[in-house]
C-alpha cells in the first residue's frame, strides 16, 4: 500500500505535497518522492527513508520550483527500499512522470518487451514499467496513449501522471487501489486518501475503477475509458483529521482487520495462475526438497502462533516432521539442524531481534531459510535464503492481525506448493486446496459483517479477570493467538490450553463464572472438544464456543456460539482468528485501553 499526491495550482507545489504526504506515511514510508515541472522540464528528487529524509534533502520543498507536481510515499513490493525504486518513476527521455499504488501483475511480460524494443529500465520496480509505456505509445495525445497503456495492463493500480507535454494538467487513473480528486478554487489535487488533502479542501470526488481524472487548475474532468464524460457527484468530507489518518476508523487495528479480505487477496492472487500455486520466489530444487528429513519453524510471538498452525498443516500434507520453535529459545538450545533442515522463519517487521539471530544459528548449522516477511528489503528478508512476502501493506497496530493472517496463507501456498511437489496432493485435493484459498477474503468479509455479535459478547465478558482459550489440533494453535490478542490489548490475563490436557492440572482455576473461549472448529474433533466444554460447565465456567455453521449442535452446549462459514480444515484458522480478533479488540475498546499503543509493548523488538 503506497501514499499518491499531487497539486496543480498556482503555489509552489513542493511544499503541499510533502504536507500531503506526511498525511500518508501510515500507507508507507520506506521511501519517498516528488516530482514538478519547474518550467522547462520534469525535475524528480526522492530518497530512501522515512519523508522525513526527503523534507531535509528538499528543504521542506522550498529549494523545488514549479505549480504543478505529484509525490509518493511507498510500501515496496517490488524492488527493494531505494533511491532508485522510490518513487515518481520517469520515462527513459524525462517527459513522463508517474506515481503509482498498487501492483503490475504482469509487469515483467512488458519489461521484456520494452527491453526488446531498446528500453533502459532504471528501476526494479512495476511502476516504471507504466511511465516507459506511456513514452513508448505517446505520439501527440496524452489521454489518448494512458487509455492504450491501461489495456496492457493486468492488476490493480492507482496512478498519478504528470508530464512536460501537457504541463498544465494532471492524468488520474483508478482501478481497485483507492484514489480521490481534491476540489480546491483556482487548484485541484489528487490523493490515495483523504488525510493528504483535508487541511486544503473537504470537496472530493472518489474515483470509481476505470475512471480517469483530467485535472487543470480551474477545471477537473472525469473519463471513463471510453472517453465518454463520467458525472461525479461532490462528496463533502466531515471527517476531523486525525480520524482521516485511519480511513475513518477509531484504531489502526480495527482498520486492519477490517483490511484482511483485501490483504490476503492480495498475497494469494498474484501466485495462483491458471489454478496451480506459484511460488517462483522460492529456489529449492525437487531433489533438495524431496531430501529434506525436517522443518524447522521459528519465530516470535504471533509469528510463532502462525508457526504453531502450519506444524499441522505441514505435517498433514508433506508428511515431514515439522518443529516450532521461540525464536529466543531455539537460539541456545544448541538445536539439532544441519543441511537437510528447512528453516521457516517468520517475521512481520523483518527485524525482529530473536528471530533474526536464530535465523542466522540455523545458517550456520547449514540450513536453508525461506523467510516469511512483510516489510520488502527488512534484514530477515535480506539475510534469508528466499523470502516470500506477505502483501499486506503497513501494519501501524502493535497488535498484528492482517499480517498474521497473510502469513497463514503464505503457509497455505507453500503446503499446497510443496504437498504438489512431493507427490503427496491428489488432483481432486490441490483444486479443494486452491479453491478454499480463493473463497477465504469472501469468508472473512461474510464474518466481518456480523461483527456487532461479537461486540455484543465482548459487552458482557469485558471485566473477566481470568480467560481460558481452549481447542484441539488446529484449534489449540489458534487458541495461542486468541488468548495473546486479549492479553496484549486489554491486560486481562489469560491462558491458552489444549483442551485434552486440562484435566491434567490447570481444571483446578476453573471456578463459577470463569469465562472459557472454546474453539470447536475442527471436524473430527468435535465430541472430544464438547466433553471438554461440559468438563469446564461443570465446574462453573462460563463458556463462549466457536464453531463452523454446520454444527448447529453445538448451541445446545453453549448457548454463546459463534458461527464462522464452514471451509476444509487447513484454513479454517483465517477464519476463526477474526472472531477472536474482533473480540480482543472490543473488549479492549470497552476496557478504555490505549488499543494500537499498548503499554510496554513495541510494534517491532528489535532488542534481545
Ligand atoms: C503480536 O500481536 C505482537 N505484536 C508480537 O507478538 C509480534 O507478533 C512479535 O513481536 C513478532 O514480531 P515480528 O512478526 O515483527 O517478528
Amino acid at each position: 500500500m503506497c501514499g499518491i499526491v499531487g497539486y496543480i495550482g498556482y503555489e509552489q507545489a513542493a511544499p503541499i505535497l510533502l504536507q500531503g504526504l506526511e498525511k500518508l506515511e501510515y500507507r508507507g514510508y520506506d521511501s519517498a518522492g516528488v516530482c514538478l515541472f519547474n518550467g522547462k522540464e520534469l525535475q524528480v528528487e526522492k530518497a530512501k527513508g522515512k519523508l522525513e529524509v526527503l523534507k531535509n534533502l528538499t528543504n521542506n520543498g522550498e529549494d523545488l520550483s514549479g505549480t504543478v507536481g505529484i509525490g509518493h510515499t511507498r510500501w515496496a513490493t517490488h524492488g527493494e527500499p531505494s533511491d532508485v525504486n522510490a518513487h515518481p518513476h520517469l520515462s527513459e527521455s524525462g517527459r513522463f512522470a508517474v506515481v503509482h499504488n498498487g501492483i503490475i501483475e504482469n509487469y515483467n511480460q512488458l519489461k521484456e518487451y520494452l527491453i526488446s524494443k531498446g528500453i533502459t529500465f532504471r528501476s526494479k520496480t512495476d511502476t516504471e514499467v507504466i511511465a516507459q509505456l506511456i513514452e513508448y505509445y505517446y505520439k501527440d495525445n496524452l489521454i489518448d496513449t494512458i487509455i492504450k497503456v491501461l489495456s496492457k495492463l493486468n492488476g490493480s493500480y492507482a496512478i498519478g501522471v504528470i508530464s512536460q507535454e501537457n504541463p498544465d494538467e494532471i492524468i488520474a487513473v483508478r482501478k481497485e487501489s483507492p484514489l480521490i480528486v481534491g476540489l480546491g478554487e483556482h487548484e485541484n489535487y489528487i490523493a490515495s486518501d483523504v488525510p493528504a488533502i483535508l487541511a486544503k479542501t473537504r470537496k472530493i470526488y472518489r474515483l470509481e475503477n476505470n475512471e480517469i481524472a483530467i485535472l487543470t487548475r480551474e477545471n477537473v474532468r472525469i473519463i471513463n475509458t471510453d472517453k465518454e464524460e463520467v458525472k461525479k457527484e461532490v462528496q463533502t468530507v466531515n471527517w476531523d483529521v486525525s480520524a482521516a489518518e485511519k480511513g475513518g476508523y477509531e484504531h489502526f487495528m480495527f482498520k486492519e482487520i477490517m483490511e484482511q479480505p483485501k490483504a490476503i487477496h492480495d498475497t494469494i492472487t498474484p501466485r495462483i495462475k491458471d489454478g496451480r500455486v506459484v511460488l517462483d520466489e522460492i529456489s529449492i530444487t525437487d531433489e533438495q526438497l524431496k531430501n529434506f528429513n525436517k522443518i524447522e519453524i521459528i519465530a516470535c510471538g504471533s509469528a510463532y502462533h502462525v508457526g504453531v498452525v502450519a506444524k499441522y498443516v505441514f505435517e498433514k500434507i508433506l508428511r515431514k516432521p515439522v518443529e516450532v520453535d521461540l525464536a529466543s529459545e531455539f537460539r541456545y538450545r544448541d538445536p539439532i539442524v544441519d543441511d537437510k533442515t528447512l528453516a521457516v522463519v517468520i517475521s512481520q517487521s523483518g527485524e525482529t531481534a530473536d528471530t533474526r539471530e536464530a535465523m542466522k544459528e540455523a545458517q550456520r548449522h547449514g540450513a536453508h531459510v525461506i523467510s516469511i516477511v512483510n516489510v520488502v528489503g527488512s534484514s530477515i528478508a535480506s539475510e534469508s535464503d528466499d523470502v516470500i512476502y506477505t502483501w499486506a501493506g503497513p501494519e501501524i497496530a502493535v497488535a498484528t492481525t492482517k499480517a498474521y493472517s497473510t502469513q497463514l496463507a503464505v503457509i497455505y501456498l507453500m503446503a499446497i506448493y510443496f504437498g504438489d511437489k512431493l507427490g503427496n496432493i491428489s488432483e481432486e485435493d490441490y483444486k479443494m486446496y486452491v479453491s478454499e484459498l480463493e473463497q477465504l477474503p469472501d469468508k472473512i468479509t461474510k464474518i466481518l459483517e456480523h461483527k456487532e455479535n461479537i461486540q455484543y459478547l465482548a459487552s458482557k465478558h469485558f471485566n473477566s479477570r481470568d480467560v481460558f482459550f481452549i481447542g484441539r489440533n488446529i484449534d489449540y494453535a489458534l487458541s495461542l493467538e486468541g488468548s495473546l490478542k486479549l492479553k496484549e490489548i486489554s491486560y486481562i490475563h489469560s491462558e491458552a490450553y489444549a483442551a485434552g490436557e486440562l484435566k491434567h492440572g490447570t481444571i483446578s482455576l476453573i471456578e463459577n463464572g470463569t469465562l472459557v473461549i472454546a474453539l470447536a472448529t475442527h471436524e473430527k474433533l468435535i465430541e472430544k472438544i464438547v466433553s471438554n466444554i461440559e468438563e469446564v460447565q461443570a465446574r462453573g465456567a462460563d463458556v463462549v464456543c466457536l464453531a463452523c455453521e454446520n454444527h448447529q449442535e453445538i448451541k445446545n452446549v453453549s448457548q454463546n456460539t459463534i458461527f464462522i462459514p464452514q471451509a476444509c480444515d487447513m484454513v479454517l484458522p483465517s477464519l476463526a482468528v477474526i472472531p477472536l480478533q474482533l473480540f480482543a479488540y472490543y473488549v479492549a475498546s470497552l476496557k478504555g485501553c490505549d488499543i494500537d499503543k499498548p503499554r510496554n509493548l513495541a510494534k517491532s523488538v528489535t532488542v534481545e
